[in-house]
């Protein structure tokens, strides 16, 4: 395929770095990914692209998501969604990993592919595998003609526009509102009514002004990363919809700063790695107002007695009453519908991961050991 490519997308412009130009991109490329996707009149997505009718779509019983690095974590976000929305069994998986087990591939299984690229080679063979045992792919993808776009049986562009910073934050945005906009059609020939399709097609159309919203605050995420850039090592926690949010802002955090970041999920902390909490260990703790929330301000006293210092990703309502004001640090998030959450508390894991990189004096869009898409094995 030929695409067309305008170079000036190729320049970082007055900002110091793609990362950057990229994190502050979101909100309109979130915009494009929604555009025309999004049925008002019966609550549900218009993704053409699927190439799959509703009797088809009806007659999946599960979905499995595959894809490396951010959009691995991403991946797992989506199953959430898919599970959460569509009460259909879906997981993630590292593309990497998949291909190497002899998986069993089903036929009333939908495989997903996610790709920023589309030219990942683990990715790219997982595709071909599943596909040549018979199984029906999408693709998640970003790169229009790309190999794994051309692979795959049917799919959603991404349209986040080039992404050139390795760590991928815009493309990784839209993974997930493709996977929320999947969910939603998927749901709704399901058990969703059209009461909750409109709560989150409303929730999926205020969400670039929110991004907007935490883009704002980069100030006082600069202050906090650099207080961040300080430690050796760092722990990222979270539950259920919040433990891929800690493995991506734990991911980021690893590839630019270089610092030993480590997700864990926050019910497992007690299973062992409390053992390594003192005041040199931050913990950025994801702690939405959502059915878990008193669980998680409970693992933060846990942390906070052990002096271990804390960045407490969450929303206004929750109370840290109790926790030491030293040490302490609130970032707040908007709220949105409870299942779309994990976007808005992952962008200022970019916007922390992007300052530390930058007081540490690294080179951020291209970290040492890593390349954008890897295409050998
Ligand atoms: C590389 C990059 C990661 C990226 C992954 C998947 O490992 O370092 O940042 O998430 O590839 O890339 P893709 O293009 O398939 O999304």
């Amino acid at each position: 395929a030929i695409v067309d490519v305008d170079p000036a997308a190729y320049d970082a412009g007055e900002h110091e770095s793609f990362m950057h130009k990229e994190i502050l991109e979101q909100p309109a490329a979130a915009e494009r990914v929604l555009r025309g996707r999004l049925d008002d009149r019966f609550a549900t997505g218009h993704l053409g692209g699927l190439n799959l009718d509703a009797r088809e779509l009806r007659a999946i019983r599960r979905v499995k998501v595959l894809g490396c690095g951010s959009a691995y974590y991403v991946g797992q976000m989506g199953a959430e969604l898919l599970e959460d929305l569509a009460r259909v069994p879906a997981d993630a998986e590292a593309a990497s990993e998949f291909r190497y087990r002899n998986p069993i591939i089903e036929p009333d299984t939908l495989y997903v592919a996610v790709s920023q690229s589309g030219e990942t080679i683990d990715t790219l063979l997982a595709v071909q595998e599943i596909r040549r045992k018979g199984g029906y792919v999408i693709g998640l993808v970003n790169v229009v003609g790309s190999a794994i776009a051309r692979e795959v049986d049917g799919g959603i562009y991404l349209h986040a526009g080039p992404e050139v910073a390795v760590a991928s934050t815009k493309a990784l945005t839209n993974m997930f509102l493709g996977f929320a906009m999947l969910a939603l059609q998927l749901g709704r020939v399901r058990d969703l009514s059209i009461a909750d399709g409109r709560r989150l097609i409303a929730g999926l159309e205020a969400l670039p002004r929110k991004i907007e919203e935490i883009l704002a605050t980069e100030e006082q995420l600069e202050a906090v990363a650099e207080r961040l850039a300080e430690a050796e090592s760092l722990f990222f926690v979270g539950r259920v919809r919040g433990f891929p949010v800690a493995r991506e802002g734990a991911q980021k955090f690893k590839e630019i700063s270089y610092r030993h970041a480590e997700a864990y999920q926050t019910s497992e902390l007690k299973h062992g790695p409390l053992a390594l909490i003192n005041p040199d260990v931050p913990t950025v703790a994801i702690v939405p107002d959502d059915e878990l929330v008193e669980r998680n301000v409970a693992a933060l006293h846990e942390i906070a007695a052990r002096g271990g210092p804390l960045v407490v990703v969450t929303h206004e309502e929750v109370s840290l009453e109790g926790l030491p004001d030293e040490g302490v640090e609130r970032i707040v998030v908007p709220r949105s519908e409870r299942e779309l959450d994990p976007i808005l508390l992952t962008v200022p894991l970019q916007l922390l991961a992007y300052h530390a990189a930058k007081r540490l004096g690294h080179d951020i869009d291209k970290p040492r050991n890593l390349a954008k898409s890897v295409t050998v094995e």
